[in-house]
């Protein structure tokens, strides 16, 4: 940590308010990588998220109240953090649902201002998103309902207001939503919450001399805030309490920014079962796995009685020219597993998990191009009034997506989840062969997209797509579409929503 002490000597944070001659940039850039193996006490138990209450009504639907606070949160040492949260403060509740359910939700906003929930991932009505048009006004209650209608998957939900979405999850807004169904529960997968089915949101934070969080945004960086130490369910260094041989990790880049390269201290090999829509048709081995902001995994690690292990994210190639100030080139210990003596071993990984994506034998109603390059998408800024184009309703469009300029962007889409076809023209990498909702874009390649658009008809509320690198969100590199019924047009977005 001594090296951060030379970056804020140079002006680390106050963005491009300083500049710094040729060398003294040359010696910022030296210092900004950083190694913190070794260095971390892993002295903490990681907090695993209460699984959210609920009840059934009258009309058979699982509701859940949520409650948006503010608060301090004791992450370390010294003072508290002031932070925000749901129904606690900081981060959330997992939320859980079964396939087929109806759910229901009361969202209390109890802040001072206007905060909004995305559902991110689920297939749902545009109304009831919890996008920038779904805003939850400062002391008043949403209550969006849908029935979960997709296959096992971990989910997640976050505010979503538009040039707010940065500031918001970094106080601590966010969660996981668990879906479940027959397939996975019949699948022997490790699945007891908690104990060997861990949730794991990580997250970065920079953290100022009083313990509050600090946008410390790198000096010539593009992509927002990168912090330097990493959060696990905002524990800090936390360890986990091994005690069966399989143990299923759900994995989310909860982070602004940062890319996660994870891998173990050993190198060992694990094998990712689920991404981001559920299930892969078969378990991949590997020993390094990529989740840029808003991506999921969910992966199996084998352990054996009595050792430890760390995971860890290592150096990534996605960095390019100056990567190493936004954290490329660090590498980063996130949490220590700690196996018992003995491990119970019931679980297993079974050969064939889920069904593969099958878009891509399918007729294409619509194939649609997305440039991403300065804030932008194909040139244009995200209009909160402008709806970009509708889709028709059945059926199934393919989209190519480009990374167009020098930094780093990922690409997410709402409502559903979709098949990567081919990345440059090549079959697509192993962990992209499944569902997925956001996927990393590697400088300057192009990406084809499969997805199908059924039921939740609407000409007049979008849904939106983006990068999901907060900053470059908020900046408006984000568009909106509207999902068409037999004959209808594109409407217009209604002119009620208010938000400062
Ligand atoms: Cu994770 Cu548009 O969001
Ligand atoms: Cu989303
Ligand atoms: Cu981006």
């Amino acid at each position: 940590m001594k090296r951060r002490t030379a970056l804020k000597a140079l002006g680390y944070g106050i963005g491009g308010a300083v500049v710094l001659t040729g060398g003294g940039y040359g010696v910022y850039y030296a210092a900004a990588q950083q190694d913190t193996v070794g260095e971390i006490a892993f002295d903490k138990a990681l907090s695993i998220p209460p699984l959210a209450e609920s009840e059934i009504n009258a009309s058979g639907a699982r509701v859940f109240a949520l409650g948006i606070q503010s608060g301090e949160t004791r992450f370390k040492a010294g003072s508290a953090t002031r932070t925000w949260g749901v129904n606690g403060t900081y981060l959330g509740p997992t939320i859980r649902a079964r396939r087929g359910e109806k759910v229901e939700f009361a969202v209390r906003n109890g802040l001072d201002q206007d905060t909004s929930l995305h559902w991110h991932g689920m297939h749902l009505p545009a109304a009831m998103d919890g996008g920038p048009h779904q805003i939850v006004p400062a002391g008043e209650t949403w209550r969006p309902r849908w029935t979960v209608d997709q296959p096992a998957a971990t989910l997640w939900y976050h505010p979503h207001v538009h040039g707010s979405t940065a500031d918001h999850m970094y106080r601590g807004l966010g969660g996981l939503f668990l879906v479940d169904d027959e397939d996975t529960e019949a699948s022997k997968l490790p699945s007891e919450y908690g104990v060997d089915d861990i949730p794991m949101i990580v997250q970065d934070r920079a953290f100022d001399g009083d313990n509050q969080f600090e946008k410390r945004v790198p000096l010539g960086g593009s992509l927002g805030v990168i912090g330097d130490e990493v959060l696990v369910n905002g524990t800090i260094g936390p360890y986990v309490d091994v005690t069966t041989r399989l143990v299923r990790l759900r994995l989310l880049n909860g982070s602004n920014a940062r890319l996660y390269n994870f891998g173990f201290s050993d190198d060992r090999t694990f094998s990712l079962v689920a991404s981001d829509g559920g299930l892969l048709a078969r378990p991949w081995n590997t020993e390094r796995l990529y989740l840029s902001p808003g991506e999921r995994a969910e992966i199996v690690v084998a352990f054996k009685p009595g050792e430890q292990v760390e995971l860890r994210s290592y150096p990534s190639e996605y960095g390019g020219f100056l990567g190493r100030i936004e954290g490329f080139d660090d590498r980063l210990d996130i949490c220590r597993f700690r196996a018992a003596s003995t491990l119970s071993d019931d679980s297993a990984i079974p050969a064939s998990l889920g069904v593969a994506p099958d878009l891509a034998g399918e007729k294409v109603a619509r194939e649609r191009s997305f440039v991403l390059a300065s804030d932008q998408i194909n040139g244009r800024s995200m209009a909160m009034d402008r709806i970009d184009f509708g889709v028709r309703e059945g059926t199934v469009e393919v989209w190519d997506v480009v990374n167009d300029n020098g930094f780093v962007h990922n690409f997410h889409v709402h409502d559903v989840q979709f098949q990567v076809l081919t990345v440059d023209g090549g079959k697509p990498q192993p962990h992209l062969r499944g569902w997925k909702d956001t996927v990393l874009l590697a400088q300057g390649k192009h990406y084809r997209l499969a997805m199908r658009f059924r039921g939740h008809t609407d000409p007049n509320t979008p849904y939106m797509y983006h990068c999901h690198v907060l900053q470059h969100e908020d900046d408006g590199m984000m568009g909106q579409f509207v999902v068409l019924g037999e004959g209808e047009k594109v409407g217009t977005v209604p002119r009620t929503h208010h938000h400062s």
